[in-house]
């Protein structure tokens, strides 16, 4: 996957699922394809076989969760493998909103979510908890994103500029990811000029008004890949 990239996650908001996860596919898809930008979705689990069967050649979809799972006797579990053969792309996984009870969970299902060859990109609430992820499992990324900024007005570049910079850092070039409260193009300039190859964002683009004006917005700052 190219970098920098950003993923809108599109979690279950009402606007973003079900004959809404269609259209602001194709939004990204128009978008990426007008810019030349690396747009992703991480699309509801309830709409991601009919999305990656439509769109997986053309925009690269997310999971926004998997299971340590195999074919099989796996009942009710999300199998890496199986998304991998739908055309899914990559997984977001320890998502603020859903995650794992403990390390070894998490490293399990990192590693089963690799081993299927889904793109990993692990969400991790502080840097040290980010550190700990890349030393133990070495995911292909981490993304950090405070918590108490999810789903708010203030992003994660205005607040918290130097968490990003700090984040780089320590867990390393090349591997950063940011979101939280992120909406505007000077937001993703800021997190890129701190070092971010990527930003995970949701409201700003689920509930807007016009999302393809706010994608737009959100990839001019960022120089040609
Ligand atoms: O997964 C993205 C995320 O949690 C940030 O959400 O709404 O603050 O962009 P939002």
């Amino acid at each position: 996957m190219k970098i920098p990239f950003i993923i809108t996650n599109f979690k279950n908001y009402p606007s973003a699922i079900g004959k809404n996860a269609e259209l602001l596919t194709e939004i990204h898809k128009s978008v990426a394809q007008k810019t030349n930008k690396n747009l992703a979705v991480a699309v509801s689990q309830m709409d991601i076989a009919y999305i990656a069967k439509k769109y997986g050649n053309d925009i690269p979809i997310f999971a926004q969760h998997v299971d340590n799972a195999e074919m099989g006797a796996s009942t009710g579990k999300i199998v890496p493998e199986y998304l991998k053969s739908i055309g899914v792309t990559g997984t977001l996984l320890n998502h603020s909103e859903h995650r794992f009870h403990n390390f070894n969970d998490l490293g399990l299902a990192i590693k089963s979510a690799k081993k299927a060859g889904l793109i990993t990109v692990v969400c991790c609430e502080n840097v040290e908890e980010g550190c700990s992820i890349m030393t133990l499992f070495n995911p292909d990324f981490i993304a950090v994103e405070p918590p108490e900024l999810i789903g708010g007005k203030i992003s994660v570049s205005t607040a918290r500029p130097s968490l990003i910079s700090e984040s780089v850092l320590q867990i390393g070039k090349g591997k950063v990811l940011v979101g939280a409260g992120i909406k505007t193009g000077e937001d993703v300039r800021i997190a890129i000029e701190k070092g971010a190859i990527g930003i995970l964002l949701a409201s700003g683009v689920t509930t807007a008004e016009n999302p393809a004006e706010v994608l737009e917005n959100l990839v001019r700052s960022i120089s040609p890949f």
